[in-house]
């Protein structure tokens, strides 16, 4: 999974008005006047002007004997040429500051944002280690340092950043630099990520190990703690410095393996999937060997007979990037797109054009519902995966299809070794959820549900490594149903 940075360019303001403070307006000199009108085109929006004026002073500057002033006339024309989408060169000039000046925070800090957003991640990293190694009061490089260690899957470091940019912030001796003006919910953000990077990431690859980072003081336990443990008081910490922190409780019910939630709040799964939007499905494709779309697709043509696929209404639920609704296009006459993730839908829409004749941004619960008993067909691959209990989500779809209309979606199994456990401590378990912070069923529990809601089952199959967690395979469930 992708995390985008936890600080805006927005922060470039500061820079601004630093470099201005060194003017002296008595004695403008014409490189002054030219930065000064830089500065006030920034201010104003016009970056096409900015980036002309400050070049221009640029060309002023002498190099064999430049100033402080000097680098921050670098500094803001890089983050001028960064606002009109010119990376490469923004970068070549906060470049150019650090040769004038090494030791300025603010030209490392920006190269590093700009890495980042290029993609360049190791390189970023990097360069937030050296702005945070010039001022240990840096917090925004140790955060965004964090992330990028995240991305790269460098849990152990990303572990050590977060908790660093934690320790600024909470700390009472020194005034962090450019300290919030409220910080609890930037210790909320940086917490969760810390859990995050203790799970290893959203795969939950560093489950089970034995964290070496060193642990803070209020940590429980000493210096070799069990990660999940760790992870689990980091989720708390983030709750408690933002109730509102939908991502973290969430996590922190898988972590605990939670038995009385029901289903992933709305606000989670839609903050999850913007975030991921733009990495979606090369994450899960190519990353993650998905492959639940074709299954299903696969599936449904075995069950009911590929020479009968013909429907009308089909709403492909949860529709991400629309893998599986691309393979149902052929047979659908008019196909509906529904997902909470208004940006994974603008996502389908650029990779897929006109796939949906329609696109719905909400929850499918109710949308399903208000399509009236006209559906006849209901696809959702790898979706339902974020309710425990199906109960109000087939009672939605029972209502939402016309009589004799079908259901066809995967669901997650647990993994052999949880079933025998299960199974054995909780011969009565119906759902779990997974430390990944997905919902695992019970295959009896399932048809439980559909038979409770008036569908008889059709087709029933097991998947095996429809997708992959750490090269481990993912078990799950195929299942057709049909409105009786
Ligand atoms: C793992 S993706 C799968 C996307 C697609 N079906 C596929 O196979 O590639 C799960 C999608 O379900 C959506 N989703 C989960 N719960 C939902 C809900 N209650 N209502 C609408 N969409 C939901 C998520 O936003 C996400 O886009």
């Amino acid at each position: 999974m992708h995390f985008v940075r936890l600080v805006s360019l927005a922060m470039t303001v500061i820079v601004i008005a630093a470099s201005l403070s060194h003017i002296d307006c008595a004695n403008h000199t014409p490189k002054d006047r030219l930065v000064e009108s830089g500065v006030a085109a920034m201010e104003e929006g016009d970056m096409e002007a900015a980036v002309r004026a400050l070049k221009a002073a640029t060309d002023l500057i002498n190099l064999d004997t430049p100033d402080s002033n000097d680098t921050y006339i670098f500094v803001n024309l890089g983050t001028a040429l960064g606002e009109i989408g010119q990376a490469a060169l923004s970068a070549a000039q906060y470049r150019k500051a650090i040769d004038v000046d090494g030791e300025n925070v603010d030209a490392h800090y920006f190269l590093g944002l700009t890495l980042q957003d290029m993609g360049r991640n190791r390189e970023a990293a990097d360069t937030y280690a050296v702005a945070a190694s010039l001022d240990r009061m840096h917090w925004e490089s140790m955060s965004n340092l964090g992330a990028v260690l995240l991305d790269l899957t460098d849990y152990s470091g990303s572990v050590a950043a977060f908790s660093e940019a934690i320790g600024t912030l909470e700390q009472r001796e020194v005034e962090p630099t450019n300290a919030p003006y409220d910080p609890f919910p930037i210790l909320s953000q940086l917490y969760y990520r810390r859990g995050m990077a203790l799970s290893g990431g959203s795969s939950g690859g560093n489950r089970g190990g034995v964290c070496v980072v060193q642990a803070q003081s209020d940590d429980p336990g000493g210096k070799d703690v069990d990660c999940g443990e760790m992870a689990k008081f980091s989720f708390s910490k983030a709750v408690s410095y933002d109730e509102g922190n939908e991502a973290a409780k969430h996590m922190l019910a898988a972590l605990t393996a939670d038995a009385t939630m029901k289903r992933a709040s709305n606000s989670y799964v839609k903050g999850l999937f913007d975030e991921y939007a733009g990495n979606f499905e090369h994450s899960l494709v190519v990353d993650l060997g998905y492959k639940g779309f074709q299954l299903l697709r696969n599936f449904v043509g075995e069950v009911l007979g590929e020479e009968n696929l013909k429907f009308g209404l089909v709403v492909d639920a949860g529709c991400g990037t629309g893998l599986i609704g691309n393979e149902f296009r052929g047979v659908s006459r008019t196909l509906v797109g529904m997902d909470l993730s208004k940006k994974i839908i603008d996502e389908a829409k650029i990779k897929r054009p006109g796939l949906y004749d329609r696109t719905y941004v909400g929850d499918i619960v109710e949308g399903i519902r208000a399509e009236g008993g006209k559906i006849d067909l209901v696809i959702a691959a790898d979706s339902f995966i974020y309710f425990g209990d199906l109960g109000a989500l087939f009672e939605s779809i029972r209502d939402g299809l016309r009589r004799g209309g079908y259901v066809a979606f995967t669901l997650e199994d647990v993994g052999m070794e949880d079933a025998r456990i299960l199974d054995s401590e909780r011969p009565d378990w119906r759902w779990k959820l997974t430390p990944s912070g997905r919902f695992a069923h019970r295959k009896g529990y399932i048809e439980d549900v559909l038979k409770a809601s008036g569908f008889v089952l059709v087709g029933y199959g097991a998947m095996e490594n429809f997708r992959y967690e750490n090269g481990v395979g993912v078990m799950g469930h195929m299942l057709v149903a049909r409105k009786v």
